[in-house]
């Protein structure tokens, strides 16, 4: 069965009324373990499509070649952000004292982290139009269908889950260290 892009829990807190390290853990525990799983899918479904879809659809190839570059650059990036930036964000999040140096840190990454969000979207963005709104041809082999229907999961929660990083979450990042008020002169 393709994944389902999860709802979120009728009873959980708007993402926007989180703090940072909850936020995190919601960013991590939903959008990056589904993103995980969803990708390993369609890895294998992407190797198990017979030779005669491939024959049949000179755009497949060019599909299958943006399904690699898409699932390499989302999973390096949410390495990058679990590695790297998110654990300095829960330490300036835990400190309470953030302050010039702190944004001095951060503020490349995000940038980084933002600057990929722009390139996944874009990968993704072609993958739609290739695909007529990953839509499989009346033929597909289930394989092929499926591939395309793990596409079209894995495009809706990325925007969930690139929405969340960019207006809520790298915003309240740069709020903390560099809170309302303070003097960026000063
Ligand atoms: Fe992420
Ligand atoms: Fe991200």
């Amino acid at each position: 069965m393709p994944h389902k892009v999860p709802e979120p829990s009728p009873t959980s807190q708007p993402p926007g009324a989180l703090p940072v390290p909850a936020l995190l853990d919601l960013i991590l525990d939903s959008h990056h373990v589904f993103a995980r799983d969803v990708l390993s899918r369609m890895q294998e479904c992407a190797a198990a499509i017979p030779p005669a879809d491939l024959a049949r659809d000179e755009r497949l190839p060019r599909v299958l070649e943006a399904v690699a570059a898409v699932s390499d650059e989302m999973l390096t990036h949410m390495h990058r952000e679990e590695a790297m930036l998110f654990p300095v964000l829960r330490q300036i999040a835990a400190s309470g004292e953030a302050d010039a140096a702190d944004m001095e840190i951060i503020t490349p990454p995000i940038e980084c982290m933002q600057r990929e969000h722009g390139l996944i979207d874009e990968l993704l963005e072609y993958l739609r139009l290739l695909t007529g709104d990953f839509q499989a041809p009346e033929w597909a082999a289930p394989e092929h269908r499926e591939l395309l229907d793990e596409l079209a999961a894995f495009a809706a929660d990325t925007a969930e889950h690139v929405r969340k990083e960019n207006e809520i979450l790298f915003p309240k990042a740069l709020a903390l260290a560099w809170p309302a008020g303070r003097d960026p002169a000063g």
